[in-house]
């Protein structure tokens, strides 16, 4: 156990930081949930309390632990409640300025010892923490939405973090009952930068006409056993979500062609066609209205299966050669952070190095675009027929 009662305070009573306040809470901690905005932080506590309750309605935990959350949580518009944290977690609005200055303010008012964390999924921990005068306590712990759920935290130390807070955030996830993996400080860290052809792959295909959404996605169900489609995933987790951080890591990869939007998916964000959400994404959702059926031919859909698999391995093997974080990590982050039915570079040692190389060389020259290119580890690993493990 990393602490007997650790004080938490969770800034931001959005759905990350009242996910994130649930965790700690049940992990036995204190819990502060500080927002700007009485509205949200009234929202959030009813949204906890009626989880609790839901989980001792379910006989995961009794009664007394609600009423012991309950004591152990408070709710404040007040920066003053930030005092005494042991760790203070950002979760408040995807705005660099807005963040720094929540930092520099907080960083006044805590123990030099408190950890900062940001729950951030797009930028730079460092940029973050970079007006901060003790930038070593600076740390990411990104989780993944539904933060209750979701087992996986990325613990992400910038350029300036010391191993110290690394080791002591590991524990601190360790205590919270969830995966901890190392990602380095760079766009979309581990999963939001690997994951990104599952999306984009997806629509390039069903732009070149070659299936429709219903059937691209099972396509990917039936031949790679993932759990949702690529289409029903975005409009499960929001085309302006989606859209935002494909462009966002698009950006910072100094518009390294891999990682182009689309202009399908920047339609549907315009349009407010955000999916689930708004009631109609790539599908509609409606009352009464019917999902399409898949046209299911099993050779056109081990190809589209095929095609997005092998660039998803791409950008793991990619991830591997930067140092973005070890193969263990990168498999676990994928496998725990979005649910994929095995570890990239452990498909890819079953597929064989050689002949994933050989579906992106052919992409690659066929198109003649950037997209495609493999990495030059898959050359590697092909040319000396090596395994990732
Ligand atoms: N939603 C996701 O899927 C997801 C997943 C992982 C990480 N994240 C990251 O978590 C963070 C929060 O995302 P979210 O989806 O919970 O957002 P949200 O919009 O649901 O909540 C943000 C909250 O921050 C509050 N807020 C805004 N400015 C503030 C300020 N200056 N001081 C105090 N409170 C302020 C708002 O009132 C709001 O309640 C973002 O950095 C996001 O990138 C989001």
């Amino acid at each position: 156990m990393a602490h007997e009662k650790l004080n938490v305070v969770v800034a931001g009573a959005g759905a990350m930081g009242t996910g994130i306040a649930q965790v700690a809470l049940l992990n036995n901690c204190r819990v502060v949930v500080y927002d700007s905005y009485d509205a949200a932080l009234q929202k959030s506590e009813q949204k906890l309390f009626t989880d609790l309750h839901k989980l001792s309605e379910k006989g995961k935990i009794t009664a007394e632990v609600v009423e012991q959350c309950k004591k152990n949580i408070s709710f404040s518009n007040s920066l003053n409640s930030v005092t005494g944290a042991g760790l203070f977690i950002e979760a408040i609005i995807e705005d660099l300025q807005t963040k720094q200055n929540l930092f520099t303010d907080v960083e006044r008012m805590v123990d030099d010892n408190c950890i900062l964390a940001t729950n951030t999924s797009s930028l730079s921990v460092i940029s973050i923490g970079a007006n901060c005068k003790k930038q070593d306590r600076v740390v990411g712990l990104h989780f993944f939405n539904p933060a209750a759920i979701m087992p996986l935290v990325e613990i992400v130390p910038s350029l300036n973090t010391s191993q110290a807070v690394v080791e002591k955030c590991k524990l601190v996830i360790d205590s919270f009952k969830k995966i901890a993996v190392i990602a380095k400080d760079t766009p979309g860290f581990i999963v939001n930068r690997i994951a990104r052809p599952y999306y984009g792959e997806a629509i390039r295909i069903y732009e070149e006409g070659v299936a429709n959404f219903a059937t691209i996605d099972w396509a990917m169900k039936e031949k790679g056993g993932f759990k949702m489609g690529p289409f029903e995933l975005m409009d499960f987790i929001g085309n302006d979500i989606n859209y935002k951080v494909t462009e966002t890591v698009f950006e910072q990869m100094f518009y390294d062609q891999r990682y182009k939007p689309s202009q399908t998916q920047k339609r549907l964000y315009e349009g407010k066609l955000f999916g689930r959400k708004t009631g109609k994404g790539y599908f509609n959702y409606a009352d009464g209205a019917t999902m399409p059926e898949p046209l299911k031919n099993d050779k056109t859909a081990e190809k589209i299966c095929n095609r997005i698999l092998c660039m998803l391995i791409n950008e793991s093997a990619d991830a591997l050669l930067l140092n973005i974080a070890t193969k263990e990590d990168i498999d676990l982050a994928m496998t725990k952070g979005v649910n994929y039915p095995k570890g990239l570079l452990k498909w890819c040692d079953e597929i064989g190095a050689a002949n994933v190389l050989a579906t992106l060389t052919e992409l690659f020259e066929w198109y003649g675009e950037d997209r495609y290119r493999p990495s030059p580890l898959l050359k590697t690993m092909a040319k000396q027929k090596a395994t990732f493990y």
